[in-house]
């Protein structure tokens, strides 16, 4: 594996998908559509929402948003934030009703217990292992008590270094496969209660999980954020 430069990472990321930008919105909506179970745990993640009384929704690493919009029309107050600029331009267009901002969730530009739910789908793939219990301390202290949190990631073991994709454009991007153990056990560490686990594609070169997962209700700590 390329050793990761420990300060270009996050640049090489948003220079990525501000390449890939338009070709990946069109395959992602593509594959989106063909995704029975993951529009269903999204459907069920905006039924939750609405069950605790509704309330600001983030989706952070929205990139396009699709699933923001796929969200809102489920009836959740959804908004999204991207690292990349172009993510966001592509989004504000194509949602004109919807809220879309800039922004990284290592240093996550929400106020503390400002949101009812907080979902991340193969956004936090991105992440490399050592920024995970930072981010995922932004996301508790950005959640309301009782909160929802979604994650949804790619199952495996291993970082790969992505150099091109969504129609060959060039990228350098790092690609991080995680279990849901693992993953479960980070959620843990960082305050949250898991919820919920769903396998998506089990027999699939690389199934997708998606993890429910919630900071406690009498969570009244201010957690510790990197
Ligand atoms: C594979 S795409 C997923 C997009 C969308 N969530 C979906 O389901 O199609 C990954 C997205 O995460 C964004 N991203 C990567 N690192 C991020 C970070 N540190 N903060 C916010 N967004 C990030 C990328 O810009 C990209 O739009």
């Amino acid at each position: 594996m390329p050793r990761m430069s420990t300060d270009s990472w996050l640049a090489d990321t948003r220079a990525s998908y501000d390449t890939v930008a338009a070709s990946y919105a069109v395959e992602a909506r593509a594959a989106f559509d063909a995704a029975p179970y993951l529009r269903g745990a999204l459907t069920l993640f905006a039924g939750l929402v609405r069950a605790d009384g509704g309330g600001p929704v983030a989706d952070v690493g929205c990139g396009p948003g699709h699933v923001t919009a796929y969200l809102h029309e489920h009836g959740a107050d959804a908004f999204g934030i991207d690292l990349s600029p172009a993510m966001i331009d592509l989004a504000r267009h194509d949602h004109p009703g919807l809220r879309f901002e800039v922004g990284s969730m290592t240093d996550l530009p929400l106020p503390d217990a400002s949101v009812t739910a907080v979902l991340a789908c193969w956004s936090l793939i991105h992440i490399p292992d050592r920024e995970v219990p930072g981010v995922l301390g932004h996301f508790r202290r950005a959640l309301r008590p009782g909160g929802l949190l979604l994650l949804g990631f790619h199952v495996g073991a291993g970082s790969r270094l992505k150099t091109q994709g969504y129609g060959g454009h060039p990228m350098k991007v790092y690609v991080h496969r995680r279990t849901p153990d693992l993953v479960s056990a980070w959620l843990r560490d960082a305050g949250f209660a898991i919820e919920a686990q769903l396998l998506d594609g089990p027999d699939d070169t690389v199934p997708g999980a998606l993890l429910f997962a919630r900071r406690p209700a009498d969570d009244d700590l201010r957690p510790e954020v990197a």
